[in-house]
């Protein structure tokens, strides 16, 4: 069942977003050469406690970290540690938080002095298959109208979506119905209804669409180590329009 939100929930659910996108943009300020993936991890706790807002990820199913932080070939999911940001490298972050019940959860890709024109179109594309997914997200439009909106981007631009991984909604729980896949047919799934609230997110591969998880259970990196793209948002369906609850308000 697709929880429909109350005006009253999505008042709550941009608060969330907002204060996601606050700290993801925060986060994606302070990534420079040489910093480790744990000091924007410490920064982000740091930043939540300001906020008075608590990390949706740390203890999810045991994750150890306030955030996700996937350099390059990590897709999704790695755990900040010692590994240094370089010049020339893209860096995942995605900011999951609760607040007075309802969860936001808002990622992005920031490229480190990239000069591949290959990483930076990848990196530009999968923003442009985020944004061209939010467009289909509203009444008149089915799920999987948003699903093939966003392979369309990225496999017109030569690259693959990650098919292991979906988007999902969101809410009171981090994860609701419905998956969310980056990739499909148009005109299936449910009718998108006004006050869905949905976490779209694209993973996008330049090379092979295929990935693995790392020892530490976590970590999903792509199988030809090559590098991939992440942005997310949070979004309500609307009659015309999907509304992006992780707008960063400023
Ligand atoms: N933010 C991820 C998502 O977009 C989920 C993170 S899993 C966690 O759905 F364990 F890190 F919380
Ligand atoms: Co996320
Ligand atoms: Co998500």
């Amino acid at each position: 069942m697709i929880i429909i939100k109350s005006p009253e929930d999505i008042a709550k659910m941009r608060v969330a977003g907002r204060n996601a996108r606050a700290i993801c943009e925060a986060l994606a300020a302070r990534v420079s050469p040489g910093i480790t993936t744990k000091a924007l991890d410490d920064e982000a706790g740091e930043l939540m406690r300001r906020q008075g807002v608590r990390s949706a990820f740390r203890g999810y199913r045991g994750y150890p970290g306030t955030v996700c932080i996937s350099v390059n070939e990590e897709v999704v999911h790695g755990i900040p540690g010692s590994r240094r940001i370089a010049v020339g490298d893209i860096v995942g972050i995605d900011v999951g938080v609760l607040v007075n019940g309802f969860h936001g959860d808002t990622a992005l890709t920031v490229m480190v002095g990239v000069t591949d024109p290959d990483v930076i179109r990848l990196v530009e594309v999968t923003k442009q298959a985020l944004q061209a997914g939010i467009a289909q997200a509203h009444v008149g439009r089915r799920l999987s109208d948003v699903s093939h909106a966003i392979e369309k981007t990225a496999a017109t631009a030569g690259f693959a979506v990650v098919r292991d991984f979906v988007g999902h909604g969101i809410g009171r729980q981090m994860h609701e119905e419905p998956q969310i896949p980056n990739y499909g047919p148009p005109g299936r799934g449910p009718k998108l209804l006004a006050g869905m609230t949905l976490a779209i997110e694209p993973m996008v591969n330049l090379g092979c669409a295929e990935v693995n998880m790392l020892d530490d259970g976590w970590t999903v990196v792509t199988r030809d180590r090559r590098p991939s793209a992440h942005f997310e948002h949070t979004v309500v369906v609307g009659a015309t329009t999907a509304e992006v609850l992780t707008e960063s308000g400023c």
